[in-house]
């Protein structure tokens, strides 16, 4: 099951993803931390971060809408009170999600973290749609996608995953200028841009109004995505968007992605993740797949020669 990509070793391709199992050590009584791939903690920003007023989630239609809006304990409190309680968990894979308003900012959020034990790599989140600077506004941007990645990386101590936003007209074309700047791997996708309004009161159902869908309303576009994406770069891919079955885990596999990440579905399910990583087991044996990673990118389209 293990899977390997921008130096890292994982015991198999299931991650947590980044805002959907907070900082790793508050779900060490419900998963496995070692046992599953990785987790992403919350995106971390220089100072704490108080998020958006409720309401910030609702359920919708095969997904959820959610702004919250950063909500962090900000990464000094991170290194000093999260990460010594994770020592506890010295064989789970610990990838710091990182934010900020200006390039500054995320570089000095990596900065504090490269001074810390216990870390695997950080993914950079460009493309979080519910702050009005940072996040998104970088991820949009090809120029500052560039800028921003560029100082990233030599700031960077550890492999650097960008995590892209889907909400741009080309997708493909951010990933290849994350990956000239220097990313080691794509992480996509974050959240669509999208909204509800209760038609009783005629009011949004989120306070922010807009927010990001999320879950198995994004699935086939998300897939899309990361097959267009793992075509457009040569370096790995880690793909998202809606997986909650073992099987929609395969799908993202052979779309191209050399690891999957799970996040809505812990909602609904806080085992997702570690149920994740044994169903995938599962269907490789009764599939007689031997290694996993035989999987990426293993469509095939028969009518094409
Ligand atoms: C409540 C919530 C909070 C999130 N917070 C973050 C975050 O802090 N940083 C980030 O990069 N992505 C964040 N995301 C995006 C998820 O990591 C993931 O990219 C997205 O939800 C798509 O995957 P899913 O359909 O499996 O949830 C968040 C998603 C949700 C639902």
């Amino acid at each position: 099951m293990t899977v390997r990509f921008a130096g890292l070793e994982l015991a198999n391709p299931v991650i947590a993803a980044s805002g959907t199992f907070g900082y790793g050590i508050e779900f060490e009584e419900i998963v496995g931390l070692e046992r599953i791939g990785a987790f992403v903690t919350k995106g971390l920003s220089r100072e704490p971060m108080a998020g958006n007023q409720a309401p910030r989630i609702v359920q919708t239609a095969s997904g959820m809408l959610n702004a919250i809006g950063l909500q962090n304990i900000g990464v000094a409190d991170f290194v000093e009170k999260k990460l010594p309680e994770l020592k506890r968990y010295p064989k789970a894979q610990v990838i710091v999600n990182v934010f900020g308003y200006k390039v500054e900012d995320y570089v000095a959020v990596i900065e504090r973290l490269n001074d810390a034990a216990g870390i695997a790599a950080y993914e950079l989140n460009v493309s979080c749609p519910n702050v009005h600077e940072g996040g998104m506004t970088f991820g949009a941007d090809p120029g500052a996608l560039e800028f921003l990645v560029a100082k990233a990386k030599t700031a960077a101590t550890r492999p650097l995953i960008v995590k892209l936003s889907p909400n741009v007209t080309s997708v493909t074309q951010m990933a290849r200028i994350a990956a000239l700047a220097g990313a080691d791997a794509i992480s996509l996708v974050n959240t669509f841009m999208a909204m509800a309004i209760d038609a009783e009161t005629r009011q949004p159902m989120i306070r922010n109004v807009t927010a990001g869908l999320s879950g198995p309303a994004i699935k086939p576009i998300a897939l899309r995505m990361v097959y267009e994406t793992a075509k457009a770069v040569s370096i790995p891919v880690l793909g998202m968007g809606g997986i909650v079955t073992a099987e929609d885990a395969v799908e993202f596999l052979l779309a191209g992605a050399t690891a999957v990440q799970v996040g809505t579905a812990s909602y609904a399910d806080p085992r997702a993740v570690e149920r994740l990583v044994k169903g995938l087991e599962s269907w490789c044996k009764s599939h007689h797949v031997e290694r996993v990673a035989s999987l990426t990118g293993g469509m095939t389209i028969p009518w094409q020669g």
